[in-house]
């Protein structure tokens, strides 16, 4: 029985691998996309969510969530990353679907699912603290939250030198979440920056030459992340969503864990607590990554995926 999840996103380079993965891996079925800012402007996001729900030929419903933080005003996009358009200048064909509201459609999607949701969270939190606060009883019924975000023990931040891009981006959503008390796993930079991936790693999708192979190579060219020697980049949100898909990829540790909202230096980290010293444990905290089994699940898949909408193959 595939997972159903909803997939919270803010397309963006790795955002889209994510996508192509949860599209080409069985084991889940995505009940819908809901758009947010973050690496660019929800104009591009939801367009970006919208265009790539085309070419991977979804039938679900893709949504606008929101277009900027809670409350914050000085945090801002990161084209200088993911490009002005948000998927580093490739053109998608412009999407013609309807977008509905995205926290009605997330919280309609939870209450009529007949078997608990998980919602895998890869940009900032801003839609999932507005579900919180606008429908506490069906985010309650969320099976677990998986998110990209945070960092701890040797890479706490990218953005900031204690925080991670989706955390700061919008901290007080963030605090929202992990002060809610439902089940989250929370993949951060610590986990991210172990599965690098780059061109070499994805021979058998890079030779099948289809649509997601194009599009693919060109995301991971002009990825503007970690500045590795190769092509090499950390794909942080499918790692986050390869955990759902198969979760022996991640090694986690159960562990207590708050964000930093207010801090002058440090809004937007993810305290994590190893010493079970400040609080019932909270979270399932990404560790260690198996990231042979990480490139091979990111390759095999895309390869099948490119290969199933190209029609080649039985
Ligand atoms: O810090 C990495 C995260 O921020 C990823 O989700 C990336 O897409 C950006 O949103
Ligand atoms: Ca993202």
């Amino acid at each position: 029985m595939p997972r159903p999840i909803i997939i919270d996103t803010d397309p963006g380079i790795d955002d889209a691998l994510a996508i192509m993965l949860a599209a080409a891996s069985p084991e889940v079925k995505i009940l819908g996309i809901v758009a947010v800012a973050g690496n660019v402007g929800l104009e591009h996001t939801a367009a970006n969510a919208a265009s790539l729900a085309d070419l991977l030929r979804l039938t679900c419903p893709v949504g606008r969530g929101a277009s900027g933080p809670l409350w914050r005003r000085d945090t801002s996009s990161a084209t200088e990353v993911h490009g002005t358009n948000g998927l580093g200048g490739y053109q998608l064909p412009t999407s013609t679907r309807p977008l509905e509201a995205g926290i009605p459609l997330c919280a309609r999607l939870i209450e009529t699912s007949p078997e608990p949701v998980t919602v895998v969270a890869i940009g900032p939190l801003t839609n999932i603290a507005l579900l919180i606060n606008q429908h506490p009883e069906t985010a309650r019924k969320v099976e677990r939250f998986v998110i990209m975000g945070g960092g701890t023990l040797d890479v706490l931040g990218n953005t900031t030198p204690a925080a991670e891009f989706n955390i700061y981006y919008d901290p007080d959503a963030a605090a929202c979440l992990f002060n809610f008390g439902v089940p989250i796993t929370m993949v951060g930079l610590n986990a991210t920056h172990q599965a690098l991936v780059g061109s070499a790693h994805l021979p058998r999708l890079l030779a099948s030459g289809g649509p997601v192979a194009k599009m693919v190579a060109h995301l991971i060219a002009s990825y503007h992340e970690n500045h590795q020697p190769s092509d090499e980049s950390a794909q942080h949100d499918s790692l986050a969503l390869a955990a759902v898909v198969d979760p022996s990829i991640l090694t986690t540790s159960h562990l207590h864990v708050d964000v930093e909202n207010i801090g002058r230096l440090t809004a937007g980290m993810t305290v994590v607590d190893h010493l079970g010293r400040t609080g019932k444990p909270n979270c399932d905290v990404a560790i260690d990554v198996n990231v042979t089994q990480f490139r091979e699940l990111l390759d095999s898949r895309l390869s099948q995926l490119d290969i199933s909408l190209t029609g080649q193959g039985g």
